[in-house]
């Protein structure tokens, strides 16, 4: 019999991939495609949700062409996605009702800070596992159906359906299951993290029909058979990026972590069968589900803004042509020259939680050229790893010990040295670079059987970078000190 393959699509912010994987757990092949990021607003970020299903119906014959596999050979397709994005669209049509609104978006800043004064909403907190904040799906939701005529009665009668990415990928691949999974599920705030599903209180309080929701599933299971992109192929699971990589990177044990670096940075600590209460500023969220097994919980301090913040440098400042030329631009000072950049495009989320905070770049002198400034970017995502580090330490009363990492920015050997310094602990990096895509292949593979159990995945992992703490303690102590001065002007530029 010709050898089998898992693929994974990872649905991003910045791009949609799709892998192919063998049993090794190897990349065999990719095929990547940006989409366009619409900002028609200040705070506002959408996405065109048409374009991202389109690009995955072109990516997925190429990532097969690359592989030199035919459909028939693939064993299960695995779902991984950027969480939060709340698309709403026709039943019947299949047409997106507006863009997809992103999870970085602050248009429900101000209805976020009138829910959050209304009876109940602490109850919503505690059940969902999540502060209010404008970085759920919940609050955007209720936005849509406020400023949409008619469309809450059309939701009630269930004409239109709502979905975050995976939900609306599967819809599409499937022509029709309308589903998702708890991962995904407890990004919402809609989700009773205990039982598992959608809570008639919390849907009350945003003024949400349930008739518009998905089907909750376990994140590793079933979820249909495709009959578009990948037709006649099953799909074994879907769960949220962040939960994938932590998946991905092999952190089944409760006390195991993983921090992502991409459009923004999100560590998650495995915290075993039973949600934690939140704590610092963490969220409570759940980190995997195998159908008809009790789900796996993980504490995240998320962090808004990091890849992004160097796509800024490029894109708006147009300082640097691609983003791994900040890594050179930062190594041509040797300090930041007092310098500080706080990226509170999207206010600041973990540890703070102020959606109202903006940006500020402090300490400019004529001294200060653009390498100064690369440096400051790159340091915003190292000091903002430690303010989450400081946070799941309190909360778990456990000193982390070492940071697994991956992402896009894990190839950028100045960061990961900065993130060791200013952590005072090691650093590593597994060879597998894609681990969302893998911890997707994973799942989807342990579903249909082709992994045999969590063991065999274990011995998948290897080391390839590490990555030891070199800075003075001294220094380190000021620096941090002038990085939370930095962050304090972020509130003070409210009005
Ligand atoms: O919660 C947002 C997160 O899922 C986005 O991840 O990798 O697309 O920036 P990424």
């Amino acid at each position: 019999m010709s050898e089998r393959y898992v693929v994974a699509i990872d649905q991003g912010t910045t791009s949609t991939r799709c892998i192919v994987f063998d049993r090794r757990g190897q990349l065999v092949s990719l095929a990547r495609q940006e989409h366009r990021q619409h900002f028609p607003r200040p705070g506002w970020v959408e996405h065109d949700a048409v374009e991202i299903w389109r690009n995955v119906e072109r990516l997925a014959p190429r990532a097969l062409r690359r592989a030199g596999v035919t459909i028939d050979q693939v064993a299960a397709l695995g779902i991984a996605n950027q969480r939060e994005t709340t698309v709403v669209w026709d039943r019947h049509t299949g047409q997106p009702i507006g863009r997809a609104i992103i999870w970085q978006d602050t248009r429900t800043d101000a209805l976020v800070h009138e829910l959050a004064g209304q009876p109940g909403a602490k109850d919503v907190e505690e059940r969902s596992g999540l502060p209010l904040a404008t970085y759920f799906s919940g609050p955007r939701l209720r936005w849509i159906l406020d400023r949409t005529p008619g469309l809450r009665r059309r939701a009630e009668r269930g004409e239109v359906l709502c979905g975050t990415m995976e939900t609306w990928l599967i819809w599409n691949l499937t022509g029709g299951e309308h589903v998702t999974d708890v991962t995904n599920a407890s990004r919402t705030m809609l989700l009773d993290v205990r039982t598992l599903d959608w809570s008639a209180d919390s849907l009350d309080f945003f003024g949400i029909p349930r008739a518009m929701l998905p089907r909750v599933r376990a994140s590793i299971g079933a979820f249909g058979t495709a009959c578009a992109a990948f037709p006649g192929v099953r799909i074994g699971a879907a769960l949220g990026d962040q939960q994938a990589a932590l998946f991905g990177q092999t952190c089944f044990t409760p006390g195991e972590a993983k921090c992502t670096y991409g459009t923004g940075s999100f560590l998650l600590l495995n915290t075993g069968t039973e949600p934690i209460a939140p704590a610092h500023g963490l969220l409570s969220t759940v980190a995997y589900q195998v159908a008809g097994s009790p789900a796996c919980y993980a504490l995240e301090g998320s962090i808004a803004i990091t890849g992004s913040l160097v796509q800024w440098f490029r894109d708006q400042l147009e300082l640097i042509s691609s983003a791994p030329e900040i890594e050179t631009l930062a190594r041509t000072v040797a300090d930041n020259g007092g310098c500080y950049i706080v990226p509170a495009f999207s206010g600041l989320y973990a540890p703070h939680w102020r959606s109202e905070a903006r940006g500020v770049i402090v300490g400019l002198t004529s001294y200060i050229t653009k390498g100064h400034l690369a440096r400051a970017v790159l340091e915003a995502t190292a000091w903002q790893t430690r303010e989450v580090v400081d946070a799941m330490n309190a909360t778990s009363g456990l000193a982390l010990r070492t940071l697994k990492v991956d992402g896009g920015m894990t190839a950028d050997n100045l960061l990961m040295q900065m993130i060791a310094d200013v952590l005072d602990v090691p650093v590593v990096r597994p060879l597998a670079a894609e681990t969302v895509s893998l911890g997707a292949a994973y799942a989807a593979g342990l579903a249909v059987g082709y992994w045999p159990d969590l063991d065999g995945l274990r011995r998948n992992w290897h080391i390839a970078g590490q990555w030891i703490p070199a800075m003075d303690p001294r220094l380190r102590a000021t620096e941090y000190a002038n990085w939370q001065r930095a962050v304090q002007r972020t509130f003070d530029w409210i009005q």
